[in-house]
């Protein structure tokens, strides 16, 4: 569905139990409902959910929060709420390949503007833009942690050489003939290998400790109120 279908992200969502997710396809649902039970609480794992969901479309679509939301028993709004906070969600349409291009400080001091005006000329795009056949999205970052290589370019979140305008135009053609891809996946992409054992959590166990705990609470609290 596309960035400009009317989903509401305001309806509440349904109990988890009861509701039936409609965009998430079965794999992935599998793979959710996995996540989910590695944690004592279901909404823990809403943004693991949501990088499975950005695996699959390669973005995060309003029908995929609205499903995330009543698996793990939120209102789409705060999948949403929380999504929007982290720059590794993107909430619309973006290329098969997001090229970030670090413009703080370390790079800005060696040539990441001029870097991204040579990104911007030869892409044909500003940056937050996509390229015309839909591949390359290109976006100004912030500090990626590899300032030793300054400026610093990555693909979907994996570095890649391309300091200069020569080693820049080496990568974007590249990326559109294919010969990346096996070192980068599609966007949104984030393993390759999923572990097949899990450490699902013993909600009995986590119960038990949880009534513990509220027990030895009381117990202080009496205790407290007596003494004092
Ligand atoms: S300042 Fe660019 S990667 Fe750190």
């Amino acid at each position: 569905m596309s960035a400009s279908s009317p989903v509401s992200l305001t309806r509440r969502s349904g109990a988890p139990a009861s509701f039936t997710p409609t965009h998430l396809h079965p794999e992935v649902l599998d793979r959710a409902r996995k996540l989910i039970a590695l944690y004592p609480e279901p909404r823990s794992a809403l943004i693991p959910l949501c990088h499975l969901a950005q695996g699959q479309d390669g973005w995060l679509t309003p029908e995929a929060m609205i499903d995330i939301a009543g698996l793990v028993g939120v209102t789409p709004s705060e999948v949403l709420g929380t999504a929007s906070f982290y720059d590794m969600f993107h909430l619309e349409p973006v290329g098969k390949y997001v090229v970030s291009l670090c413009t703080n400080i370390a790079c800005l001091l060696r040539g990441a503007l001029e870097l991204l005006e040579h990104a911007e000329d030869s892409l044909g795009v500003k940056s937050g833009g996509t390229t015309e056949d839909q591949l390359i999205t290109l976006e100004e970052a912030e500090c990626l942690a590899g300032c030793d290589r300054a400026p610093c370019v990555q693909v979907n979140s994996r570095y890649v050489e391309a300091t200069t305008p020569e080693t820049f135009d080496h990568l974007v053609a590249d990326l559109r003939a294919g010969r990346r891809s096996a070192e980068i996946p599609a966007h949104g992409t984030l393993i390759r290998v999923q572990r097949t054992v899990g450490l699902a959590a013993d909600r009995d166990e986590i119960a038990r400790q949880r009534a513990a705990m509220a027990e030895a609470e009381a117990r202080r609290a009496a205790t407290d109120g007596t003494a004092s």
